[in-house]
């Protein structure tokens, strides 16, 4: 098997994952994809970065992608993202990413991206249909294997695109006749539900219907208590099973608050307005010091800048070393070389 020079000399895998910035993050990706993020940055060699290419699919504001790209920084950071165990940076960054997409671009028929679940779920949702939106997949095996990336810590969502990157490693490694790329595994985030939204719906930023992970105080208090119940009448027995905002307590209680307060749905005289309340405490204990670390992170921007200014310069290392023999391989011209 193809391996880095890295990953042969300390036998660490490289993981990789991405995360779009195309809006506030909430607790669906906090549970769904961040979590796991950082817990992993301990068990290997982790790469993450902000998908701010792929944001451009939907985003077409300067100003809003700047701000949402800021925004995604600092909440990783803030919930525990450390930069000194793992390389964090932004996909702009790495022009090897879309040097790569092109050459795999050249190598996707039509036919594999018109299977793509994801592109007609978001149009079915009102994005535009564009070129970008429909070879979102090409830009994402990229991603991947730009870093000879071993595993992709995702959602169940992502598995598609997973199973597309190693269908183009392997199509470029035939076309060339050599191992120049590592098919990558995905490695999906079990035991998490899909997280519900407000409304019931899977939470999304484009269902409006989030709980946004740094909302606090009113804010925070609106979003919950929106949150749709039936109409079963306060003093009557409710189950937790069936209800959204149970389904979120689970997420914030331990094992124990889980059980009681699941015992106090059961015996009734316990209404949805107490359960709001209960989820609310949670959320605030939960992501109380997040938030402080994020304020004051946000008061330090040359940090900030500094974490990924140093994430992308290991990153465009990486890159360049896998690209480098693709460049040889396919019979690209360079005339300069990188850095
Ligand atoms: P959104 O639907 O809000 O646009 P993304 O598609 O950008 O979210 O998802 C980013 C990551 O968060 C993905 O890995 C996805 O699996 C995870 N994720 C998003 N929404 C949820 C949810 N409601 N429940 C669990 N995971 C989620
Ligand atoms: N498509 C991913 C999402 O919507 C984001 C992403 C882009 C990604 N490139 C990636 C995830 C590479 C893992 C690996 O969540």
């Amino acid at each position: 098997m193809l391996d880095t020079q890295y990953s042969k000399m300390t036998k660490r895998k490289t993981i990789l994952s991405g995360i779009q910035p195309s809006g506030k993050l909430h607790i669906g990706n906090y549970f769904g994809a961040m979590r796991q993020h950082i817990r992993m940055q301990e068990e290997g060699d982790a790469f993450y970065f902000l998908a701010n290419y792929h944001s451009l699919t939907s985003v077409n504001s300067g100003k809003l992608l700047k701000g949402y790209t800021m925004d995604v920084v600092l909440d990783y950071l803030a919930l525990g993202l450390d930069p000194d165990k793992c390389t964090f940076f932004a996909q702009s960054d790495v022009p090897q990413t879309t040097e790569l997409a092109w050459i795999l671009g050249c190598l996707t028929p039509v036919s594999l991206m018109e299977k793509g679940v994801s592109y007609k779920d978001k149009v079915a949702n009102g994005l535009n249909p564009n070129i970008g939106l429909f070879t979102y997949p090409i830009l994402q095996a990229a991603d991947i294997l730009i870093y000879h990336s071993h595993l992709v810590p995702v959602g169940e969502d992502q598995k598609q695109n997973i199973e597309i990157a190693r269908d183009l490693a392997g199509k470029l490694n035939r076309a060339y006749g050599k191992e120049l790329l590592i098919i990558p595994e995905e490695y999906i985030v079990k035991n998490v539900a899909i997280v519900p939204g407000v409304d019931g719906r899977k939470m999304s930023k484009s269902y409006d219907n989030t709980i946004n992970i740094f909302d606090e105080g009113k804010t925070l208090k609106k979003r919950v208590m929106s949150i749709q119940t039936d109409s079963t009448p306060l003093e009557d027995p409710k189950d937790p099973d069936s209800c959204n905002v149970f389904s979120l307590i689970k997420l914030f209680a331990d094992v124990d608050s889980k059980e009681e307060i699941m015992q106090k749905y059961k015996a009734g005289g316990y209404g949805y307005g107490h359960a709001k309340k209960e989820l609310l405490g949670l959320i605030d204990d939960y992501f109380g010091e997040a938030r402080e670390k994020r304020k004051e992170l946000e008061k330090n921007p040359g940090y900030v800048h500094d974490v990924l200014s140093e994430g992308a310069k290991k990153a465009r290392e990486r890159a360049e070393s896998v690209m480098e023999p693709i460049r040889e391989a396919t019979g690209l011209y360079r005339s300069f070389k990188y850095e």
